[in-house]
């Protein structure tokens, strides 16, 4: 997933593209490039890496145009250097791409036949070549639809014409992709995010759309080539803070961050007079749903995860969840007393919104928990629920995963009640001791000095296993995520109860493991497996909550506690320690915390 930006202007528009180029780097950070007009051709600069190199490169050239577009990159096709770096440009045309081209192979064929040379291994240089061609024998728009008509696979696109030079053509199919709307300037750009700081002013387009932007004048047309206008959305004016403040990274800000943000987020779902619970305008009679099915990837699978083993504890409906990439292609059982929720910090995730487009076209109720309220995602659903985190910068999710637990817990509890699942006692109760968890992770930040003391063993380790039963499950693989994704250590989540089914064998002297025993239900069970890794060498990070009596924990490397709260509300403080671990881990080995090696912050291919 790439990110994409264009701007039409009356003054040089370099600037603002490396800012917004800057903005986009969380979507793709393996290279950078513009491409604007000078002395009547098409002026490309490009290179590896990250998008202030390119400025640099900039800064040493008199780049004045008007109009450009420029491109960050997250490598799908060709490996990452400067001649896949997009733009890819002919003598005519100059195209930026967000996406991946399917039959790109077999395009590429045909061209060769026809006498045209490729410089690079993408996907992507095959638009720029058929637009050239049909360049030949068409008008531009035609010629434009004519290139589309031939693309399989996903695109949100930005292009540049050597005979339109005050001109930028936007499409999109699968990919993000919205025009905002200035004074004697006009802009395109992957997401509002990148827009945000130019204008609060922008239209979405839809798969199959086409823009024709000017500085003046912003045209629709839908695949057909049929005019067509666009709604015009306000951007909320919550000015997120982009800065990092005292924090030496987004991630951490973002961790230090989670007690607030989860106050808001229970505020904006919870009375704060009365113990209730308040979800304004659920569409649908809960009584009517059946089963629930929970859909995500990555993280907010995990979070799906957590979602059935609340639902399940709290109501008798029943509850599947799937990981979105495997739902979009398998055999589902539509049944319209279903409920589909999509869970996704960007609501940009392409197999996320490919699933809940599955849905749509079976008739199916669909509800999303978004971040990005402005999303694809959150504007193809029946209904939202934002988590109400702020912007999340760091590709690692943190705050956005707390959020999407509350969220989904919230939702289990009201649920659980209407249905008469749990009696208005226990219900009010539950939710007094949910306005007590942002003070809870506030003091659970302070065991982060504990962490940081043995993080080192972790980012030196050739693996590590992270076990836990029942609600702490799902947290275990969450950390096992992080340590991967920021210290690229092979981790794994695992239930505790199987080890002894196979994994047992990867145990040996000195590798560290960590055990998330909470005081609940699974404690004895989960301290016996424990005693299973210790017997075998491993180095255990024993974590539970604090607790009068005391833990048996002979042989135990570390004990780490985390405040008290009730079992259902323990998977929350359990994350914290996870999440620190894994950033000291990676600070330990001197890895780029905010935007670690081949990932990137939405997926927006599949
Ligand atoms: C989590 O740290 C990762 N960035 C990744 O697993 C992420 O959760 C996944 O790509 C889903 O993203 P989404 O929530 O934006 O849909």
């Amino acid at each position: 997933m790439c990110g994409i930006i264009g701007i039409t202007s009356e003054k040089p528009v370099l600037s603002n593209i490396i800012s917004s180029l800057k903005k986009l780097e969380y979507r793709g950070y393996d290279s950078a490039g513009i491409a604007t007009f000078s002395d009547n051709f098409i002026d490309e600069v490009k290179c590896e890496g990250r998008v202030a190199k390119l400025e640099k490169i900039c800064s040493k050239k008199s780049l004045k145009g008007i109009v450009g577009i420029g491109h960050v990159r997250w490598a799908t096709h060709g490996i990452p250097n400067e001649t896949n770096a997009h733009p890819h440009s002919s003598e005519n045309v100059s195209v930026v791409h967000n996406g991946i081209i399917e039959n790109s192979t077999i395009l590429k064929k045909v061209l060769e036949k026809k006498g045209y040379k490729f410089k690079s291994q993408t996907d992507t240089e095959v638009i720029t070549v058929l637009l050239t061609e049909n360049l030949k024998k068409h008008k531009l728009l035609i010629a434009v639809q004519k290139t589309l008509e031939k693309l399989h696979g996903s695109y949100a696109l930005a292009i540049l014409f050597k005979n339109n030079q005050d001109l930028i053509v936007g499409a999109r199919r699968g990919s993000p992709l919205a025009v905002g709307y200035g004074h004697h300037e006009n802009f395109l750009g992957s997401d509002s995010y990148a827009l945000k700081s130019m204008t609060n002013k922008i239209s979405y387009l839809d798969d199959g759309d086409i823009c024709m932007v000017k500085k003046d004048q912003v045209e629709f047309y839908n695949s057909k080539g049929k005019k067509i206008n666009k709604k015009i959305l306000t951007l909320s004016e919550n000015i997120d803070d982009y800065e990092k403040g005292d924090f030496q990274t987004f991630m951490q800000k973002e961790i230090f961050e989670q007690p607030s943000t989860a106050k808001s987020c229970i505020n904006e779902y919870v009375d704060n007079l009365r113990d209730e619970i308040n979800i304004y305008n659920f569409p649908w009679e809960l009584k009517s749903i059946e089963s629930i099915i929970l859909i995500g990837c990555g993280t907010a699978y995990h979070a799906c995860m957590m979602a059935k083993y609340w639902l399940e504890e709290l109501t008798s409906i029943n509850v599947t969840i799937d990981i979105a990439s495997e739902f979009r292609y398998k055999k589902n059982k539509f049944n319209k007393n279903n409920l589909y929720i999509f869970i996704s910090q960007s609501g940009e995730t392409a197999d996320t919104f490919a699933a809940l487009e599955l849905c749509k076209k079976n008739k199916m109720k669909t509800l999303s928990i978004v971040n990005a309220v402005e999303s694809s995602i959150a504007r193809n659903s029946d209904f939202i629920l934002p988590i109400h985190c702020g912007s999340e910068i760091g590709v690692a999710s943190t705050k956005a995963f707390i959020g999407q637990m509350l969220v989904v817990y919230i939702l289990a509890l009201k649920i659980s009640y209407l249905r008469k699942d749990i009696s208005k006692k226990d219900y009010e109760l539950k939710i007094k001791t949910l306005k007590k968890l942002p003070n809870l992770l506030k003091n659970t930040l302070n065991v982060e000095s504990e962490i940081e003391e043995i993080a080192s063993v972790f980012a030196n380790a050739k693996g590590s296993m992270f076990l836990g039963r029942g609600f702490a499950y799902p947290i275990a693989m969450e950390g096992a995520l992080k340590l991967k994704e920021l210290c690229y250590v092979h981790a794994e989540g695992y239930p505790a109860g199987e080890m002894k089914h196979g994994p047992l064998a990867l145990i040996e002297d000195g590798i560290p493991v960590v055990v998330l025993a909470p005081r609940d239900k699974y404690y004895e069970k989960t301290l016996s497996n424990m005693q299973e890794v210790i017997s075998r060498g491993a180095k255990v990070l024993l974590i539970s909550n604090k607790s009068k009596d005391e833990i048996s924990s002979e042989n135990v490397w570390k004990k780490i506690d985390v405040e008290k709260t009730s079992d259902e509300l323990l998977p929350f403080l359990l994350t914290l320690p996870l999440q620190m671990l894994a950033l000291h881990a990676a600070k330990n080995k001197g890895y780029d915390i905010d935007k670690p090696r081949n990932l990137a912050k939405s997926v927006t291919v599949e």
